[in-house]
């Protein structure tokens, strides 16, 4: 039986704490803030990493043959049709391009699916070098800013559904702030909570 517990103080988004040792498998539902608040400098604020799986692409390679470019198939409102965040996973969780993806993975095409359904454009952070960071945008023709504490930083678009800021000295991840706009759909990502948008 797997041993771990389960603690889910907010819905989302998520990030999970493996302590070393005993094996254990703690789950907190806190934005990285409220986590380094209650367990202190032992997970600082520097420690904000990039999403562990590129969704835009994956779904484009392994289910847009079914649903379509940037989920033009899928039927808009459809998580709706879904009683609980859990189902909406698990039918993800079930389809034939998701054979073999970790849980972390499956969260952020969640993500993904989510902004599918409401219609709004997604974001997320999949890349950091010294002093670039790098991630998506579906659908690719959303608009794409970011600031760090009202600062425009300068975003250049490598291909329609990337993005790439290039970081002045001395800014703080935790301060960025990126959106998206395609029409009145709108996203914003706040990389101090999380490296995708549409966690719940
Ligand atoms: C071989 C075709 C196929 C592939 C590939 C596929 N799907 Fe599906 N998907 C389906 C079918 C058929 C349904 C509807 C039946 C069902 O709900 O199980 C569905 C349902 C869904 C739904 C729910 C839509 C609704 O209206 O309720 C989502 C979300 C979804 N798929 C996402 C994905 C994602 C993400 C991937 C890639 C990881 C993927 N699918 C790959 C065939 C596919």
């Amino acid at each position: 039986m797997r041993k771990g517990i389960r603690i889910d103080l907010a819905p989302q988004p998520p990030l999970r704490v493996s302590a070393s040792g005993g094996g254990w498998r703690v789950r907190f539902g806190l934005t990285s803030l409220a986590l380094a608040a209650i367990v202190g400098s032992t997970l600082a604020l520097s420690s904000l990493r990039p999403a562990p799986v590129k969704p835009v692409e994956t779904y484009e390679r392994k289910c847009s043959s079914c649903h379509g470019k940037e989920g033009a198939m899928l039927e808009r409102g459809f998580e709706k049709k879904y009683a609980s965040a859990s189902e909406l996973r698990e039918v993800v969780e079930s389809m034939p391009g998701a054979i073999g993806m970790r849980a972390e993975e499956l969260d952020v095409m969640v993500a993904y699916m989510r902004a599918v359904s409401r219609g709004e454009p997604f974001l997320v952070w999949t890349e950091r070098s010294a002093n670039r960071l790098e991630g998506e945008v579906s659908p690719g023709g959303a608009t794409v800013r970011a600031t760090a504490k009202r600062q425009n930083l300068k975003v250049t678009r490598p291909s329609a559904n990337r993005w790439r800021i290039e970081l002045p000295r001395d800014i703080k991840l935790e301060d960025i702030e990126i959106t998206a706009q395609r029409g009145a759909g709108r996203a914003t990502l706040r990389l101090r909570e999380s490296p995708y948008s549409h966690t719940k």
